[in-house]
Order: structure tokens, then sequence, then C-alpha cells
């Protein structure tokens, strides 16, 4: 039987991945432009840095980790995301004592055991950003500015950024009881999840795509009228500085984020145009994840963009592909020779040059350039040859000329489009 990838498992085949290449090199630019430095995390990490990290009473933690014990016994987890692995290393390396801030990224697959769907995946990749050790709202706002940058610098148009406060430890546990007893009353037309998260997370509701579940949260109470002075002070700024540097956002008070760690400043940005699952990146504030992991009390902000639905956003008209510069198209023995000499030394340079491998008519050698989509193609001919000249072929107005081999690297760099 043939052996096909697992389900919720993509491939990125050679003709998709100009794209994901564009994206990545941007992502470098714009966020190291920013003060940022890549750091990279290993794939598996000891399941209770997400079970603490995330929260025990998540569905990411409860139903999508890819949990499995290795041969010593240790329980191990294929990474649901980024934010707690990055902060375990600024905290076991002790990024800390260098500088107490750190603006770091990182670009890789996540895996989450999620019902796949369009947007959807159970290998998915995520662009993150994070800035550990600043509490200042003028960081949370830089962040979602350079977001904001990224995506519209990457061709995406008609996005909202969505932005809530989810309040503290302090305010928070009152408004968790305020809504428990608000839910209490709706509890017969909860899910059989809601009605356990009603006792352990009733926050997590509201992430809940069950119809009648999604109903009895309709008037329940906002965390925004719960919070204290100090993060409805933090809030204002935020809004404050997003409108100085010429964001528009929606409130949106509904917005929890699916992870426990959040606190104040949560964000998102939708797109409408990918259907149900609408969300392109999430992010937040996240002042007790470093404690919650067993580590020293360092606040944190960050988010993480999710590639495959960026990637399916992109403007359709523009062309990621990158064909070949040069066909050498090789007559007889000889000629043959010299196109295989010649080809190693364009390489050498960095002109992406093709050749047919089987020798076979002009009339065919020309099909394959066509295909190829190259500028030139260069006919090498025995006569030519003796002469020590050949004839460039320009692709887009099927002009020709007679060059000098010697001066091929020249006459090449002089005419080729480099992209
Ligand atoms: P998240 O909202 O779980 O946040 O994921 C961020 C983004 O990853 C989503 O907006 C979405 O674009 C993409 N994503 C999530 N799950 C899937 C999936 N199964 N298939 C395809 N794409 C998906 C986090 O992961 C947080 N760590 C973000 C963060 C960083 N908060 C602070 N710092």
């Amino acid at each position: 039987m043939e052996i096909k990838a697992i389900r919720g498992f993509n491939d990125i085949l050679p003709n998709e991945i100009g794209k994901w290449q564009f994206v990545e090199e941007t992502a470098r630019e714009v966020f190291e432009g920013f003060g940022f430095s890549e750091i990279r995390i290993p794939i598996i990490e000891r399941t209770e840095l997400f079970s603490r990290g995330i929260g025990e009473a998540t569905d990411i933690v409860e139903k999508e980790m890819y949990t499995f014990t290795d041969r010593s016994g240790n329980s191990l987890t294929l990474r649901p995301e980024a934010t707690a692995s990055m902060a375990r290393a600024y905290l076991e390396h002790q990024i800390y004592s260098f500088d107490p801030v750190a603006k770091l990224y990182c670009i890789g697959p996540m895996f989450r055991y999620e019902r796949p769907q369009k947007g959807r995946y159970r290998q998915f990749y995520q662009i993150d950003a994070e800035v550990f050790g600043v509490e200042n709202p003028m960081v949370d706002a830089e962040v979602i500015i350079m977001l904001i940058h990224f995506l519209k610098k990457v061709g995406l148009e008609n996005l909202e950024l969505q932005i809530n406060t989810l309040g503290c430890r302090d305010c928070r546990p009152k408004y968790r009881e305020e809504l428990r007893k608000f839910l209490a009353t709706k509890s017969f037309q909860l899910c059989e999840d809601c009605q356990r998260r009603l006792q352990t997370n009733p926050l997590r509701i509201f992430d809940c795509k069950v119809e009648s579940c999604q109903e009895a949260i309709v008037d329940a109470p906002k965390v925004v009228d719960f919070i204290d002075g100090e993060c409805q002070k933090h809030f204002d700024k935020v809004k404050g500085y997003l409108e100085m540097a010429g964001l528009s956002y929606i409130l949106n008070p509904r917005m929890v984020r699916g992870l426990d760690y959040y606190t104040r400043t949560a964000f998102e940005v939708v797109s409408y145009q990918l259907g149900s699952q609408n969300a392109v990146t999430g992010g937040g504030r996240y002042d007790n994840l470093f404690q919650e992991i067993g580590g020293l009390d360092v606040p944190g902000i960050g988010f993480a963009i999710g590639m495959e639905r960026l990637i399916s956003l992109l403007p359709k008209e523009k062309e990621f592909i990158q064909y070949p510069h040069l066909f050498l198209a090789a007559l007889g023995e000889e000629a043959y020779g010299e196109a295989y000499r010649l080809i190693n030394q364009l390489h050498l340079e960095g002109i992406r040059a093709e050749l047919d491998y089987e020798a076979k008519s002009l009339k065919s050698q020309m099909r394959r350039a066509d295909k190829l989509k190259v500028q030139y193609v260069l006919i090498l001919g025995e006569e030519e040859l003796k002469r020590g000249k050949a004839v460039l072929r320009n692709m887009t107005d099927k002009s020709q000329e007679e060059i000098l081999i010697n001066n091929l690297l020249e006459t090449l760099k002089s005419k080729i489009v480099f992209d």
C-alpha cells in the first residue's frame, strides 16, 4: 500500500516555497529592524512546561497536545506553541543577566491535535515574536505596530486589529466569579465540556464553538468592567500609543484568547477573507507566565502569526517562483562538453542556468527552455564554437545575437534581470 502523509500534516511543494521564503525573509528583515534577534528552540519539551505555562484547563493542554513517553519514561510533548519554550530558554540561559530586556523571534512548526479543516492543521507554522522584561504599555503598542507593519509589507489588506484587556491576577478572580455566577444560571444551555469548564475555567467558555454556548455568553459580564485602576491605566495607554501611531483597532470585549497565561493586553488580527478560521495572528501580554514555569517575575508580551493562513492571503498576482535565468542548448558532443564547462562557471557566479542532460534535438531543448520560462537561451553550435562564439536568444522579444564565449559572463550580467 502506498504510504501517504498523516492527516493534518502538509507538504510544502517547490512551486509554493517561494511564498514561504518571501514571508520568512520579510519577517527577519522587519523584526531585526525593530531590534529583535532570532532564537531556535527545540520541537519537543517536557510536558510540564506547556501544562503549567498554557494552563491545565485549556483546550490545548486538555485535548490537543501530542504527548508521549520516551524510552526513559519522561513525558514529552511536541510544542503546541513557542512562547513557553522561549520563556524557558530565557530563564535557562539567563539571557536576562546580559540585558533584562530581550526581543526574540522564532519561526517553525507547531503541533496541535485539532480537527483538520481549511486553515487548521495538526502541524502548522508560526512566526513568533516576544519581548521579555518590559511592563511599559509602550512596548505593547510597539509589538502591535511591528506586526501590522509586517503584515502590510507582505501585501495583506483588509485586516482588522482587535484588542481587549484581560486584567491581572488581582482583578481577574472577581471577574471569573461574576462570570461563573452568570453562566451558572444558564448551565442547562452549556455543552458537556462547558459544564465542566464552568467549574474549572469559565473564561474558556468564550472559546467554545457550540451554538448554545455561544448564545449563553451573549450577555455575559465583560472583563473590561471588572479591571482595577492599574490595568485600566495600562489599557488606556496602549490605546493611546496605537492612536498616536495612526493604527485603527476594534475593541472586542469577548476576545479572551485560548491560552491561560494572558494578562492585560490581548489582541488578534483577523481577515474576513479566511472563513471560520479567521485569525491570522494572536497575541498579548503574559506577566505571570515566567512564575508559572518556575522562574523569576518577568513580564512579557508577544504574538504568533499562523503562516499557512497568512500565505493563503498573499496577493494572487505576485510572482513568487524563481525561474532559471539561462538555458544552455548544445548541438553535438563537443558543444555539449563546452556547455558543461560553462554551466559550472555560471552556477558559481550565481546565474541560474539549466541544460538538457539527455542532449536531445535543438527543438526539444528549446521546448524545455520555454517551459522553464528562462530569460535567455545560449545556443552552442559546432560551427560557432570553432570561432569562439555562440548565439544568445532573448526569450522575451525573440531577438538573437552572436556573442563571444570569452565575454559570456559580462554579457549575461549586463542583460539578465536579477530578482
Ligand atoms: P494562538 O492564537 O494559539 O496563539 O496561535 C496563533 C496563530 O497561529 C493563530 O492566530 C493562527 O493563525 C495560527 N494557528 C493556531 N492553531 C492553528 C492550527 N491548528 N492550524 C493552523 N494555524 C493555526 C499562540 O500560539 C500564542 N503562543 C501566541 C502568543 C505569542 N502570545 C504571546 N506571544
